[in-house]
């Protein structure tokens, strides 16, 4: 088996860091390119991994493909790259790109398969959505579910969902991240020092969030058991029903779900 990666950023270095530690492939087993070859260089020098060429010649050796250049970079696979991924398995993590526009870019691979991950991936704690084109062989489900394991959790979904999944999972972590910095700015408004408040707030946000993955237990449980009648939390909450902050995040939603769907119209 041998993995070829378009793309050696951010992504494909989380994913390739993931499987060497995982164990999922050997490094002899993996090649990568690169838009200038800076990338392919460094991911090369801090894993071992091969460097091709040509994204030609890649193409031509990899059995497994996968896609990590930016979106638009689709539109430059040529059909001679195209017609070379005959046999393959073209896995793309490109936002919005859908299984028809891989698939039109390579029409003989064996398979295509969208991702969309997060960037937790790159420590072991993303989330990933997938969807395959065409019903999947056990072996190469079972290879998709190993390379995206290594980056975390895995769910399969309809290609229709994978709009909804973007905004929540794609996006999402940035919206936690303003969140916590949100919560920071109104500490330091009031009082306390940036240091101090940026701690704080994302000491509580990482305590909070791995109590919930251990415990098990539900998100409004665990509100229900930090609020007492009448008590502080009870006068935060209410003030943010209030100012209705389930509507600003659904509307939030809304807006990421709209964008996706306009960027993979096609162009
Ligand atoms: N980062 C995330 O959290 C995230 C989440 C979901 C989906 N994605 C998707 O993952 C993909 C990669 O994102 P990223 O954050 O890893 O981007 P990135 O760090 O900017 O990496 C882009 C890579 O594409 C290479 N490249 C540029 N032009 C190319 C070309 N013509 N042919 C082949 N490779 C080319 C670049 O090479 P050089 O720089 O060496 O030229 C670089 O290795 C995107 O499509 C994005 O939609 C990312």
């Amino acid at each position: 088996m041998s993995i070829g990666f378009i793309g050696a950023g951010n992504l494909a270095r989380a994913i390739v860091l993931g499987m060497l530690e995982k164990k999922v492939v050997a490094k002899e087993d993996i090649a990568c390119v690169s838009g200038s070859g800076a990338t392919a260089s460094q991911l090369s020098n801090e894993t071992g991994i091969a460097v091709s060429h040509s994204r030609l010649e890649l193409v031509a050796q990899a059995d497994t493909l996968v896609l990590a250049f930016k979106p638009q970079h689709l539109d430059t696979v040529t059909p001679e790259e195209g017609d070379a991924a005959k046999g393959s398995l073209v896995i793309s993590v490109l936002a919005g790109r859908t299984l028809d526009s891989l698939r039109a870019a390579f029409p003989s691979a064996r398979n295509v398969v969208r991702v969309m991950p997060n960037t937790p991936s790159r420590i072991g704690k993303g989330v990933s959505a997938y969807c395959f084109q065409s019903e999947p062989t056990d072996a190469d489900r079972s290879l998709l579910e190993s390379l995206l394991g290594a980056l975390g959790e895995r769910y399969e979904v309809q290609e229709s969902q994978m709009h909804i999944v973007t905004a929540v999972s794609g996006c999402g972590p940035a919206v936690f991240f303003q969140f916590i910095d949100f919560i920071a700015q109104a500490a330091e408004k009031r009082g306390l020092d940036h240091a101090l408040a940026t701690r704080l707030a994302i000491g509580t946000g990482i305590g909070s969030l791995e109590l919930m993955k251990q415990s098990g237990q539900l998100p409004s449980e665990l509100v229900d058991e930090v609020v007492s009648p009448n008590g502080v939390t009870h006068a935060l909450l209410t003030q943010l029903a209030d100012d209705e902050w389930a509507n600003i995040l659904d509307t939030g939603i809304e807006a990421a779900v709209r964008r996706s769907i306009e960027l993979s119209q096609p162009s």
